[in-house]
């Protein structure tokens, strides 16, 4: 066995649910984009917190209050690190990605957007980061439009500059396309963007867990990510977002702890992040985002990287030796997943006789309706890879496809 191969065969002994059987056999679990399957350190964390330390945040005047508290603000001091923000306070915590979008859509939308701006996004993106922006240029007169990808799922460069004017004044993309795979040159888009005057706002969700994010480097000016998808709890997330933007932005939602003052006639404001978590937050969210930002710094993303890339590669060259499979998806910079389609099967049929074997894989339009209609196909079957991942793996996963192949064709 190799070192990376011992080293990741550690990390998946860590995964309490590979120990298991699905339709009688081993589970090989190729759904991580969708979400990540969460290691032992995370569950413990959450545990303990449950166990010993619950109680509100901000607000107890006893001793498990302060425990909670800590361990709350802790959790972001650990997301600012890893994001490599200049500040906690340009960390908000929400509910994950879709929330964090909405939250940027509508406070920074509402106040910066007017009739007659544009709002770009790419043809690559969840529907997350379509819909908020459509709902908030509705509300304000504006226009949203797409820039386009080439056949090979890279996104069109020459597109966006043709399309970016001072009309401009939000470019929202995806780091990775949870559907192609396909890696974005964040660093790039945003100088192109901030050349014409525009925000830009960076959809992280697939990025975190594969390679690292730099805020102040990419010089973004919002970008948002779910704890689910780097091996956190579902139902939290985080929105970065430069201070001299988040401090000029209205609140999202209204209620305790996001206030100064109030009076019958009267509110102020809580300074940020505070102003835009109103109510008990997910205590357990951030806790256990911790754990999970812990537990991937120890692998290190340089490891995590090349694991993942031979991952991708033995799968790519082995799908690609069977008759009638389609990739779509083959940008140079690519995160590891794969979207295919066997020629004249149904996608959903496919990821059922996946299922059978023991193959948990995603099928359907994954929440990307406009990069379906722009593919020509309704559907694609996507296997996505992770950290827990091995070589048996995808050899399962190799032989359901062709016996998927030789029961549909
Ligand atoms: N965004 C997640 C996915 O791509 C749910 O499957």
């Amino acid at each position: 066995m190799d070192n990376l191969t011992s080293v990741f065969a550690q990390v998946r002994s860590q995964f309490p649910a590979l120990n298991q059987k699905v339709h009688g056999k081993d589970l090989v679990y190729l759904d991580s984009a969708a979400t990540a399957l969460k290691p032992q350190s995370v569950i413990d964390r959450i545990t303990k917190l449950y166990s010993y330390e619950t109680s509100n945040v901000h607000r107890g005047a006893h001793y498990l209050g302060d425990v909670a508290t800590v361990a709350f603000e802790n959790a972001r001091t650990r997301v600012a690190e890893f994001l490599k923000a200049s500040s906690t306070d340009e960390i908000i915590f929400v509910r994950g990605t879709t929330e964090g979008i909405n939250l940027v859509a509508q406070s920074w939308g509402s106040t910066n957007l007017q009739k007659g701006d544009v709002i770009l996004i790419t043809e690559m993106e969840h529907h997350g980061n379509i819909v908020p922006w459509q709902m908030i240029a509705e509300q304000m007169g504006a226009e949203v439009q797409a820039v386009a990808i080439l056949d090979n799922g890279e996104l069109d460069l020459e597109d966006l500059k043709k399309k970016l004017s001072s009309k401009v004044k939000m470019v929202a993309f995806t780091a990775c396309s949870n559907v192609l795979g396909t890696v974005n040159n964040a660093k790039e888009i945003t100088k192109l963007a901030h050349a014409v005057g525009a925000k830009t706002l960076v959809d992280a969700a697939q990025i975190v867990s594969q390679e690292p994010v730099d805020v102040q480097d990419i010089d973004c000016d919002f970008l948002v990510f779910s704890a689910h998808k780097i091996f956190g709890p579902f139902g939290f997330g985080v929105v970065y977002g430069k201070r001299s933007l988040l401090e000029k932005m209205p609140p999202y939602q209204g209620g305790g702890s996001m206030i100064a003052k109030v009076t019958i006639e009267k509110t102020t404001y809580n300074d940020i992040p505070h102003r835009f978590e109103a109510g008990t937050p997910h205590v357990e969210g951030a806790v256990g985002l911790h754990a999970a930002i812990d537990f991937v710094t120890q692998i290190g993303f340089k490891q995590i990287h090349e694991f993942e890339m031979q991952l991708l590669k033995s799968a790519t060259d082995k799908l690609l030796q069977i008759p009638d499979v389609k990739i779509f998806g083959t940008a140079p910079h690519k995160g590891p997943l794969i979207s295919f389609n066997l020629k004249g099967a149904h996608h959903s049929d496919v990821g059922q006789i996946l299922d059978r074997e023991g193959v948990a894989v995603r099928a359907g339009h994954h929440c990307a309706q406009p990069l379906m209609a722009r593919l020509g196909v309704p559907g694609t079957v996507r296997a996505s890879f992770s950290v827990y991942n091995n070589e048996n793996d995808i050899q399962t996963f190799i032989k359901a496809v062709a016996k998927a192949r030789e029961m549909l064709l």
